[in-house]
Order: C-alpha cells, then sequence, then structure tokens
C-alpha cells in the first residue's frame, strides 16, 4: 500500500499539471495533465480492460457518442509517462439546466488502483469544471465510491436518462449551491458533434 507525502502543482509548457509523488516504488510519481492526441489508443486499451466490450452497451454512452468532450476537461494520470488513468467531462443540458456535465468513463489501470488515483482524478475535474463556471455534474456509478467527492442519488431525483439506469446509481453533484433545485426533464447531449469539430478544425486551418 503506498502512502502519499505531497500534492504539488506546477507550470509546465504553460499548462497547469498537478503531480502527485508517491513513496511506493510501485506507484512511482503519478502526473496530472490534460489528454492528448497521442494518449488515445493507451486509454482505449485502459477503458478495454477496465469495461470490456460493455463500455458501449453503457446509457452514458449514448450521451458521449458522436460528440467531443468538454474541452480541458479531458484528464490523463500517467506513471513514468505511461498511462494509467483517465477521466472525461461532457456537456449536457435538462429543462432549465445549463452549464451541467456529465463525468465518465473514469478508470484507473489494475495495477495502479487504491493509490489515490482515481481520487485525484476526480478532484482535479471537478476543482477545473467550478473553475470554469458549471453548475453540476452528473454521472452513473457506485454511490459508496462517489459520494466522498459529494455526490449524491437524491440530487437526480427530477431528472432522466435517455437508456436504462439504476436510480441508485445516477448521481449528481451541485458546483453552485442549489443548481439542481430545478433542472428536470430528460438529459440531452450539448457537445460538438464531433463531424462538425473536424469541419471547425479543417476553416481554422484554412484561416492560418
Ligand atoms: C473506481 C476506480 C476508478 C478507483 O480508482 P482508484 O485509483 O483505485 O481510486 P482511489 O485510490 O482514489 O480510491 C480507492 C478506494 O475506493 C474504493 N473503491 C473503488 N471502487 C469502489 C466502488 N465501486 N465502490 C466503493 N468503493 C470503491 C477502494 O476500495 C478504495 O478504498 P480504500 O481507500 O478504503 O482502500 C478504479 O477502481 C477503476 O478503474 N475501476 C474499474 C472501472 C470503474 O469501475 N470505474 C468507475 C465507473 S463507475
Amino acid at each position: 500500500m503506498t502512502s502519499m507525502t505531497s500534492v504539488r502543482r506546477l507550470l509546465r509548457g504553460g499548462k497547469e499539471i498537478a503531480a502527485l509523488q508517491a513513496l511506493s516504488g510501485d506507484a512511482g510519481l503519478i502526473v496530472l495533465r490534460e489528454e492528448r492526441a497521442g494518449d488515445i489508443a493507451a486509454r482505449e486499451a485502459l477503458l478495454n480492460e477496465a469495461f470490456g466490450a460493455a463500455r458501449f452497451a453503457k446509457t452514458s454512452e449514448i450521451l458521449r457518442s458522436g460528440r467531443a468532450p468538454a474541452r480541458g476537461l479531458s484528464l490523463t494520470a500517467t506513471c513514468n509517462n505511461q498511462l494509467v488513468g483517465t477521466v472525461r467531462l461532457w456537456h449536457v443540458a435538462a429543462e432549465r439546466g445549463r452549464g451541467l456535465l456529465l463525468l465518465g468513463p473514469l478508470a484507473v489501470a489494475d495495477s495502479h488502483r487504491t493509490f489515490g488515483i482515481g481520487g485525484m482524478l476526480m478532484r482535479e475535474a471537478i476543482a477545473r469544471a467550478k473553475a470554469r463556471g458549471h453548475k453540476a455534474i452528473l454521472l452513473v456509478g457506485d454511490e459508496p465510491y462517489y459520494q466522498r467527492f459529494g455526490f449524491a442519488a437524491a440530487l437526480t431525483n427530477t431528472l432522466d436518462l435517455p437508456g436504462p439506469v439504476d436510480r441508485a446509481r445516477f448521481l449528481g453533484l451541485e458546483l453552485e449551491d442549489s443548481a439542481l433545485c430545478d433542472v428536470r426533464g430528460m438529459i440531452r447531449p450539448t457537445g460538438v458533434l464531433l463531424n462538425q469539430r473536424v469541419r471547425q478544425d479543417e476553416r481554422e486551418l484554412l484561416a492560418a
């Protein structure tokens, strides 16, 4: 089991990076940073290992499929430059609900679990979402794990998802007081469509 001595915040290449020094020789130096294009293959392998093919059948996937994640809110944890953790946040909305995010998937490599990496990813994702002015975060997951970050099933009573869900696992976290109070109805995806993102990138390239 690892104990951790310090959490440092570094500025590297203009981007804020949270680095966590773990004492254990197994864990090494864990660095948290924004996800990069070069992480995609390792991230896919990690998600396949963590969830198997069932990951594509999840109701949350309906809200993520074909959409880009929220900018600046996809995080990667690395250990000795190897990807060992991932979390993403996605734009969603509901009736009277703007500034909502959906969190997931969150996964840590089996070899690196219980070192605090999942918690580090969660706290950093929540802090960044709050700093960007988002009002609340929703997710589907185990309340016994996510309640330590403030998530509760009681906050999603008035909300629905576009697919089957165990309501005890449909959780919310308010980043602003009472942010989920009046929000109701079906959650829908509002992130940039991936084909639009490609067209936008092409326009930016042509304009450059
Ligand atoms: C859930 C997960 C991300 C946690 O990552 P991690 O780096 O091990 O998390 P942390 O080190 O911050 O926390 C570990 C603690 O959470 C507990 N925990 C992990 N999964 C849990 C769960 N589903 N329910 C309750 N507690 C859980 C561990 O037992 C451990 O408890 P301890 O602190 O008393 O020893 C990781 O176990 C994982 O990737 N699991 C497979 C994918 C998954 O289930 N993702 C979540 C989707 S709902």
